[in-house]
């Protein structure tokens, strides 16, 4: 089944708590929370002190795509605030492995992402200790950006590289995820969508969700 991580960066961020509550009645399996330094990306959203403070009023997954550089530094950090899930990026570590045991041994779940020109077989030898990989189907940096269809190879890649194995690794897209990609993304194999305007833009809410389902 697929699972739907509205990306809360496209919601009114004065009001996120009720922001993200809405999306989980409306059956979003997890929120998606983007952190971004300004270094790794050139744009900046917000930290842990947001999530702890938002961790008191949810109960929804948190999964938290850091976009920073050298996040072997901070997600201990994020843990504390009350992730669920760590995502970092694969070209800003440089013992990813290290990482992922790290992010494991807190009891949260490991996810590496790689940017639009990151060819997937450069995270096979990490998939047998990942719960998932995170595919950027858009430069990351900023929401509201148009979905790159050269990515579409690149998730099936995964997939079958994922199936051949016999192993349990969820398959995330992030960027430009409307129902028209979506569909496109799930038939390559991807099982975990990211949304920001498709979903908060939307004056229904739990019907932007399903429409992705
Ligand atoms: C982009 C972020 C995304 C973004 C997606 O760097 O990682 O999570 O919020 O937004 P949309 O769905 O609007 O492309
Ligand atoms: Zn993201």
């Amino acid at each position: 089944m697929v699972k739907i991580s509205p990306s809360v960066l496209a919601s009114d961020l004065a009001r996120l708590a009720d922001e993200v509550e809405v999306i989980y009645k409306a059956g979003a399996e997890m929120a998606h929370l983007d952190v971004m330094d300004g270094v790794f990306v050139p744009n900046m959203s917000f930290g842990m002190p947001v999530i702890e403070a938002l961790r008191k009023h949810s109960e929804i997954i948190f999964d938290v795509h850091l976009m920073i550089v050298h996040p072997e530094k901070y997600a201990e950090r994020f843990i504390d605030a009350g992730a669920d899930i760590v995502t970092f990026h694969l070209e800003a570590c440089d013992d990813p492995e290290a990482l992922i045991d790290a992010i494991k041994a807190r009891g949260v779940k490991a996810a590496v992402s790689i940017k639009p020109a990151t060819a997937p077989e450069a995270i096979y030898h990490l998939l047998d200790k990942l719960d998932m990989v995170l595919v950027m189907t858009v430069e990351p940096g900023y929401g509201g950006q148009s979905f790159m269809p050269e990515m579409l190879p690149k998730i099936k890649a995964l997939r079958e590289e994922i199936t051949r194995r016999g192993l349990d690794v969820d398959i995330e897209v992030d960027g430009g995820i409307n129902p028209e990609t979506a569909k496109l993304v799930k038939e390559a194999g991807a099982n975990v969508l990211v949304a920001g305007s498709s979903v908060f833009k939307a004056q229904d809410r739990r019907a932007a969700i399903d429409a992705l389902r």
